[in-house]
């Protein structure tokens, strides 16, 4: 393509700037390595005046976390009239919100883990200590707690004992003023990255000790991935339209990752889309897009052709 003149945006508050930046500077170093003009940008208080008179044609998102996924950096994006590449500002927002996007993906037909949503409200002023105890009699044991949003399993507690139920809410209100509450779905992780509509070869994760927690996602080494996922073909397919089914609940253009368990019986549930996936050395993406044949640079460019396709999206 062309030489275009890219600003790589990475890093911001969240706490998955060290992620980010990771992500931002392999992707900044691959476009530059193809001839285009890239500058690395963080978010600071300059970032809008920059971002105005930078001369730029094109932004690619490489944050990760709030601001970068919720929807605020696309609708400044969209002020200034920059494009940019990812998803735009409702479907991040709607994706990012989990309980949201769970209800749209269930709404569609899609297999989501049963589920509670809380809020610091409810047990502040609601008295909802008072029901804790029927939520793992609903749900079972074990379940998850997560915050509402946010990412790489930060807040995340696999619970297995009901008793420790209250302290993994406690944990996850300090990420986010929702906590959300699933029945734990044991089987194979899979996540299926969905390209300008197009799937990519799933990914099996297979982490060596434990859970796909923040260690195993960021240590090399630390999880084994195979690509394509070892899946009967029927599975593999079921896999593939669970995450196309995502992308279009929540209209997220250009690209975005399914996570999915597939229990025993081959059913893919899923458990959240992420319009903003990492790009890391040992991240999902890449590494479905490597099975693609689509080297880590081609995917890069090809995610700058798509925001310069779309220019004209409406707001
Ligand atoms: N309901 C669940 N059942 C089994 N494992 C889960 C469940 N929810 C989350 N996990 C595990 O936790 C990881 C992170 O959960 P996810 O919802 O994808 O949040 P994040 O935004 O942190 O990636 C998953 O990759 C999976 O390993
Ligand atoms: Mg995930």
């Amino acid at each position: 393509m062309t030489a275009t003149s890219i600003a790589v945006l990475a890093g911001g508050i969240s706490l998955e700037r060290e992620v980010s930046l990771r992500s931002g500077g392999r992707v900044a170093d691959a476009l530059s390595d193809r001839g285009h003009q890239v500058t690395r940008l963080d978010i600071d208080g300059d970032l809008v005046r920059t971002l105005e008179t930078g001369g730029f044609d094109v932004a690619f998102l490489a944050l990760h976390g709030s601001a970068g996924e919720d929807g605020t950096i696309q609708s400044l994006l969209e002020l200034i009239g920059l494009p940019y590449t990812g998803p735009d500002v409702l479907a991040s927002s709607l994706a990012w919100n989990k309980p949201i996007a769970q209800g749209l993906f269930a709404r569609a037909g899609l297999a989501v883990p049963d589920r509670v949503t809380l809020s610091q409200q409810a047990f502040r002023e609601m008295g909802a200590t008072a029901a804790v105890d029927r939520i793992a009699e609903e749900l079972g044991i074990p379940l998850v707690v997560k915050p509402a949003s946010g990412g790489s399993s930060l807040g995340l507690t696999i619970v297995e004992d009901a008793a420790r139920l209250p302290q993994a809410i406690v944990g996850a209100f300090s990420y986010a003023e929702v906590v959300l509450i699933e029945r734990f779905i044991p089987g194979t992780e899979v996540a299926v990255t969905v390209l300008d509509g197009r799937t990519l070869p799933p990914v099996e994760i297979r982490p060596k000790e434990g859970a796909y927690d923040f260690a195993a996602r960021y240590t090399p080494g630390a999880t084994e991935f195979h690509v394509p996922a070892r899946l009967p073909e029927q599975v593999a397919a079921a896999c593939a339209d669970t995450a196309t089914a995502a992308v279009d609940a929540v209209g997220a253009r250009h690209i975005s990752r399914a996570d999915l368990i597939i229990d025993e019986a081959g059913t893919p549930w899923l458990l959240e889309l992420d319009t903003c996936p990492g790009l890391t050395e040992t991240s999902l993406v890449p590494l479905a897009a490597e099975a693609a044949s689509l080297p880590f640079p081609d995917l890069c460019e090809r995610l700058v052709e798509l925001a310069l396709r779309d220019v004209a999206a409406p707001r």
